[in-house]
């Protein structure tokens, strides 16, 4: 398998949009361009997939026409009828998306509604259903509040050049009520985009905590698109975090540091999770790739597509030193051993062939060394390199030598803080074209595009220091099995 992340087929695609479990399908809706390879013509391209990992792709779900776009939202199944456009024998799916209008800047949330389980939509002939008279006011997530006394939808969308997360209440999805708004706090370099909101209990323990994911763009950590979150309480009414986050702009290393961030990477943005799973079971999908290139990405003439989604990932908290932390835990297709090193010093560069869809699990003694890297060789010269500082406790992943023939910006280093202490363990996705890092069990992500790493080559070497060298205490390569 030469991707391990699902892409439509043809023409243009960004946020995933409307995920939802439904009949035992998981849906994945998207922003998409039927007719085109650049950003336009929005609509509501489809897949969906059994188990998350081989992903079927539908007709167009819900289309432009000549007074709208139909921008990113989220899916409902309206189990007791609220609405009306449904039976309570027979549920319809509501979409909540926002309007785009295409004659003014101005946009509201619309509704269509699906009675044959995702498959055809139809828009509500009395839409949109709120309309504040914004340009700026999007991104629909609504979700059940589940309250000791009673129990509503709420909504939360963006008033995205305010900074902040709006949230309303409804009974029947078609009348909205404003109840609190949120923000602008911690990153606010860019416009606020695509929120979300679910509870998630801290591994181990019983205590539940809310997360709010705010996209943002730009102003992200890795420069561009990125996404931020806060741990709070949500009371049915008003979402408090924990600790008041004050604004940071990019500018303000320290302060950017500070926040809390999905992941470090430059292509992981829009992430929303999905309706009908059990908490437990919280999955997230994000878009893959980054505001800053998106739209000048290089195509191949032959089958012009552009924007594909990243590994779905399980969400939990676990216990942090300040506070809860997110882990992410990817959702892979199944892997079948093709090397394995135990105890192998590194003290000369060590080479070894590797597939291109694979799982790379490395464990690294820490004790002797400045920190070790990780060399992916392609043909054409092309490489990509992640490398570990032990003193800075820092993790970064160089692309620029993968770059060639890449918009400007493309060619650019990340870096995530990774604590580790004698050990480091990560766990890597790999497929010829981006890389997906996983480290601190889950609790640090970092996702990149890459330039195509055809038949990789893989070189391990000690950082440059005093000490004898790294140790690998294991490094497990899996190719994917299907
Ligand atoms: C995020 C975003 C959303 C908007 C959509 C339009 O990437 O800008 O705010 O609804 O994309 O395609």
């Amino acid at each position: 398998m030469n991707s391990l992340h699902f892409a439509p087929r043809r023409n243009w695609t960004n946020d995933p949009n409307g995920l939802v479990f439904h009949k035992g399908r998981y849906h994945l809706y998207f922003q998409h361009n039927p007719i085109g390879i650049d950003h336009r013509n929005m609509s509501w391209g489809h897949a969906s997939s059994p188990d998350l990992v081989h992903w079927e792709e539908h007709p167009v779900a819900i289309e432009f026409d000549e007074a709208e776009e139909i921008f990113s939202g989220s899916i409902v199944v309206d189990a007791e009828n609220t609405s009306g456009l449904g039976t309570v024998a027979d549920p319809a799916l509501i979409a909540i998306y926002t309007s785009e209008a295409r004659d003014r800047d101005h946009e509201a949330q619309s509704l269509a509604f699906s009675l044959d389980d995702g498959m055809t939509w139809t828009k509500y002939a009395g839409n949109p259903v709120l309309d504040r008279s914004s340009a700026h006011f999007r991104d629909p997530k609504v979700i059940r509040w589940e309250g000791r006394e009673e129990s509503y939808w709420v909504m939360l969308a963006v008033e995205a050049e305010d900074r902040q997360v709006l949230f309303y209440r409804s009974d029947d999805l078609l009348t909205w009520t404003h109840l609190s708004s949120f923000g602008p706090q911690g990153a606010v370099g860019g416009v606020w985009e695509c929120p979300d909101l679910f509870p998630l209990r801290v591994e181990g323990t019983d205590e539940t905590h809310w997360v709010l994911l705010v996209s943002l763009n730009p102003g992200g950590i890795a420069g561009g698109s990125g996404t931020q979150y806060f741990v709070g309480d949500f009371d049915g009414r008003v979402f408090t975090p924990h600790e008041r986050f004050p604004e940071v702009l990019p500018d303000d290393e320290a302060g950017m540091r500070s926040l809390d961030w999905l992941d470090y990477g430059r292509d992981c943005y829009a992430g929303v999770s999905f309706a009908g799973l059990p908490e437990d079971r919280r999955t997230l999908i994000a878009w893959m790739s980054n505001w800053d290139y998106a739209r000048v990405f290089p195509v191949d003439p032959e089958r012009p597509a552009r924007g594909r989604f990243t590994l779905p990932r399980r969400l939990s908290l676990v216990a942090g030193d300040a506070r809860p932390r997110l882990r992410q835990t990817p959702v892979a297709p199944a892997v079948r051993e093709v090397a394995r090193f135990e105890d192998l010093e590194v003290s000369t560069p060590v080479s070894i062939p590797t597939p291109v869809g694979q799982r790379v699990e490395l464990a690294v003694a820490l004790r002797d060394t400045a920190g070790f890297s990780i060399r992916l060789e392609g043909d054409e010269d092309r490489a990509l390199e992640i490398s570990y500082d032990v003193a800075a406790q820092q993790l970064s992943c160089d692309r620029r030598g993968s770059s060639a023939g890449f918009p400007e910006g493309f060619a650019s280093v990340q870096r995530m803080p990774v604590a580790a202490d004698s050990e480091l363990s990560l766990t890597l996705w790999l497929d010829e074209s981006s890389v997906e890092i996983y480290a601190e069990g889950g609790a640090r992500v970092l996702t990149d595009l890459v330039g195509v790493l055809r038949a990789p080559t893989m070189r391990v070497a000690s950082g440059s220091g005093s000490g004898s060298g790294a140790m690998i205490r294991r490094l497990i390569i899996s190719e994917v099995a299907e």
